[in-house]
């Protein structure tokens, strides 16, 4: 997350989704770069002065992006037999009351800069950092992904 200011506004750069932050499982990393989309969509709305209540429902889908992800990610895990699930349960409980808080504040006409900022941390610190052990044990396993395949069960022949 970067701290450098863009174009001298005290606006927040877009996030990136960089190289060490892929937790090496397609569904999980493509849930989290969409996550990021959003925020940055988030980032454009706050660096152009939007209303608190458009930041809002942005927020919401933001919320519900979240919930399917999580829902997902803990699907994956317990499939695969991650023994740290209940710490990563703990971590995304803990994170989506975070993220409700915020919300609140958002509608209570918190300084949306700041709240974003919030956000972003949120998303990066806690939910993708928080993964990173179950990138260890994939690496563990030598979990590889599927072949992309072209088109659905492409056949043996
Ligand atoms: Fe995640
Ligand atoms: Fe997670």
């Amino acid at each position: 997350m970067g701290k450098r200011k863009a174009g001298g506004q005290q606006g927040m750069d877009h996030l990136t989704l960089n190289e060490s932050m892929l937790v090496g499982h397609r569904q999980i990393d493509a849930g989290h770069a969409a996550l990021v989309g959003l925020v940055n969509k988030c980032v454009d709305l706050v660096g152009n002065s939007v209303a608190a209540a458009e930041l809002h429902t942005v927020l919401i889908e933001l919320r519900d992006m979240f919930v399917r992800h999580i829902d997902e990610e803990e699907t994956i895990m317990r499939d695969l037999g991650y023994p740290d699930m209940e710490v990563e349960r703990n971590e995304h409980v803990d994170g989506m009351k975070r993220l409700n808080q915020l919300l609140d504040q958002c509608r209570e006409g918190a300084d949306l800069d700041e709240l974003l900022r919030e956000v972003s941390g949120l998303l990066l610190t806690v939910f993708i950092k928080s993964d990173m052990g179950f990138k260890s044990f994939l690496q563990s396993i030598d979990y590889q992904d599927e072949p992309r395949g072209d088109g659905e069960g492409a056949f043996v022949v």
